[in-house]
């Protein structure tokens, strides 16, 4: 099928294509066909996880927005980093597996850096260790695509006394993974890695595509601040 329109029922099925591709490669390639529709079928969609996670770090962020340098991994086409500029930051680094997201998010002007990395099967760079005053992770975080162990990666490029932003969809399918995340982030707490700064839960976090579930679907965003 041809991914992408602008109509309600035409990115439910899209969406519904990625979730039910069989394997992991193929959930992977999909947003290959996606990426020239992505923005426009996740407005149909009502997704606000990239507002809501900037507005989070705007929230709590106290140093200099026009210096800092925010890592977005799993960047798609941009829209994170589209969001916190509005919110006066002004440099960005993106991260994201697949090539046509990341030429979409070169076309926007507001990375310095992209960078093409397949997530569990790639590390971040070492030499990003301590380097970023805040990392954001919007969307990525379920099973299939981004895995729960890289959350230790995100803490590791943060800066000391830096954020750490993840959002993940708290809904039927995905509550497996965010049972899993939940324990890591915790685990992490404890063995005094980070704080954890706020954890907010939203109802009607995106439209959604199941006939099982409501009309919106529940999302979080949790804030950690580095050690
Ligand atoms: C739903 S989009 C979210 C994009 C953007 N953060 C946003 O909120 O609009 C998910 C993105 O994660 C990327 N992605 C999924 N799994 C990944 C992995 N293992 N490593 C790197 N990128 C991945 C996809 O290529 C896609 O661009």
């Amino acid at each position: 099928m041809s991914a992408g329109s602008n109509t309600f029922e035409d990115a439910k099925a899209v969406v519904i294509s990625v979730q039910e591709s069989a394997t992991y490669r193929q959930k992977f390639d999909f947003y290959s066909s996606w990426a020239e529709n992505y923005d426009n079928d996740v407005a149909v969609l009502e997704y606000r996880a990239p507002t809501l996670a900037a507005n989070s770090i705007s929230k709590h962020f106290s140093g200099d927005r026009e210096k800092a340098v925010l890592l977005d991994v799993a960047c798609g086409t941009g829209l994170v980093a589209k969001q916190l500029k509005k919110h006066g930051f002004g440099r960005f680094v993106g991260v994201d597996g697949n090539e046509a997201m990341l030429e979409l998010a070169r076309g926007i002007g507001l990375y310095q850096e992209l960078k093409q990395s397949l997530l569990g099967d790639e590390p971040l760079p070492v030499h990003w260790a301590d380097s970023f005053d805040a990392v954001v992770i919007v969307g990525a975080l379920c099973r299939g695509s981004v895995p729960v162990a890289t959350v230790r990666d995100l803490c590791k490029a943060t800066k000391p006394g830096g954020y750490v932003c993840m959002t993940v969809r708290s809904n039927i399918d995905n509550l497996e993974y965010k049972g899993a995340l939940d324990r890591e982030l915790k685990q992490m707490e404890e063995e005094g890695l980070w704080i954890c700064v706020e954890v907010i839960e939203v109802k009607d976090w995106e439209r959604s595509v199941s006939e099982k579930e409501g009309r919106y679907i529940p999302g979080v965003v949790n804030l950690y601040k580095k050690i």
